[in-house]
């Protein structure tokens, strides 16, 4: 068998047109000088498991009305990339972490925006501080100096704020503000390449997500077009000052959210457009099971009062992308296509907007809002419901959203 075969192919490159496709194709293919968007990186991509196309989009419920439209844009051009919003115990807030790398707070309309906390010593106005440039990718390049904290949540019995900055891991600051300290850098001797959310358990550990071992914020395009599953979900102990691995080979963990009763977390896994449960208690404990499969690339999750689950999701999914997942060699060669990323994305049919969603602890939908023509909100990270509104950050636009719910 395999000496015919051996002699076909050879017949077939005999044949000067087919030769010099091969050629050709192995020419892009190699991209030997980076024109292609890859650039010459190390681009390895996988297979990874997104459910069906047609069972997840022809199941989701649509928003027709559009109502996230009727939203309203605050604080613009005030705020850079506000990520995350949380509130603290005195109810004031939001308090959000900004593209510059610093975390601020609103403190009414006669104090304004003030900067809270920073998550580095090396941070200096005239480095970071590039107020509406921030989201755009100039300060990308100075991340890694001036950080960019992503999740935030205050310790409701001290005061306290952790924040998961995307350069500097897991650190927490007091409710006077000021310099943060990191308490997680490193995993076994590594470094935590790309911290992203965190939430707080009520014996003091503090779960939160580490989305890959090989890319950092400033890549993280890559970690979606690979499909690569390096992320983690991990656990600080405050009382060892040990991290300690809870999940591995997760493919974009993002989002974290303890259950009301804590006897579950759910988490975000951004690459294959799911919704996941990890068990800390009963008969399940330690197993990780998928709660729901998600229109879109899901973010940050937030618990509201009833325990239900706000899921803030840049939709779509294209059944271009379920047929590339499946088959890694065609990544492989389209991406090193000498076109720019922005056409290949779009050729593949991809043009975001955004939904939020409402899920019960069984993953049920209870609601679902949209933006269907991108007016008013555009890649959204997290939804927070607060006393009737709804609070919406993102990380790449420079305002909030909120929008009156129920
Ligand atoms: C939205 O519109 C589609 C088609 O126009 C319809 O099939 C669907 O039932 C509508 N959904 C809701 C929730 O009204
Ligand atoms: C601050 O900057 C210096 C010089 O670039 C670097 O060596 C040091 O690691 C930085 N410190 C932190 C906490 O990032
Ligand atoms: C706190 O709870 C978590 C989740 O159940 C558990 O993994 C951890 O061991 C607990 N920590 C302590 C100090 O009991």
């Amino acid at each position: 068998m395999e000496k015919k075969s051996q002699l076909s192919d050879e017949k077939l490159l005999q044949h000067p047109i087919l030769l010099l496709m091969v050629l050709i194709l192995g020419f892009i293919f190699m991209d030997p000088f980076h024109v292609g968007p890859l650039g010459g990186r190390d681009y390895r991509p996988v297979k990874h498991e997104v459910a069906p196309y047609d069972q997840v989009m022809g199941n989701w419920p649509r928003d027709n009305r559009s109502r996230l439209g009727s939203g309203k844009l605050v604080f613009v051009d005030e705020v850079y990339g506000p990520e995350s919003l949380e509130f603290d115990l005195m109810g004031r807030g939001p308090y959000t972490g900004l593209a510059d790398g610093r975390v601020v707070r609103w403190m009414g309309e006669n104090a304004g925006w003030e900067t809270f906390a920073l998550v580095t010593p090396n941070w200096t106005e005239k480095l970071c501080a590039n107020g509406v440039e921030s989201t755009k990718s100039k300060q990308s390049k100075l991340e890694h100096q001036c950080g960019r904290p992503l999740g935030l949540r205050f310790n409701r019995n001290n005061g306290d704020l952790y924040i998961a900055d995307a350069y500097y891991g897991l650190l927490v600051i007091g409710p006077e503000g000021g310099l943060a300290t990191p308490l997680s850098t490193h995993v076994k001797g590594k470094p935590i390449l790309f911290a992203n959310d965190l939430d707080i358990h009520k014996n003091g550990s503090i779960f939160f997500t580490d989305t890959s071992k090989r890319y950092n914020r400033l890549n993280h395009f890559f970690i979606l077009l690979e499909g690569e599953a390096t992320g983690r979900l991990l656990r600080y102990d405050p009382t060892t000052r040990e991290t300690h691995i809870v999940l591995n080979d997760l493919a974009f963990p993002n989002g974290v959210q303890l259950s009301k009763d804590q006897s579950f977390l759910l988490f975000t896994e951004t690459t294959n457009c799911r919704l996941m449960r990890y068990w800390l208690e009963g008969l399940k404990t330690g197993t990780m099971e998928v709660v729901a499969d998600l229109p879109g690339f899901p973010d940050n999750v937030r618990l509201n009062e009833k325990g239900q689950f706000w899921v803030a999701i840049d939709c779509c999914r294209t059944p271009a992308q379920e047929i590339l997942s499946n088959n890694p060699w065609i990544k492989s060669f389209y991406f090193r296509l000498p076109l720019k990323m922005s056409f290949l994305a779009k050729l593949m049919g991809m043009e975001m907007y955004t939904v939020i969603s409402l899920f019960n602890e069984n993953g049920d939908i209870l609601e679902v809002l949209e933006d269907q023509r991108g007016e008013v909100m555009k890649l959204v990270s997290e939804v927070k419901e607060v006393d009737g509104k709804l609070w919406i950050g993102t990380v790449a636009h420079n305002h909030i959203a909120t929008l009156p719910y129920p």
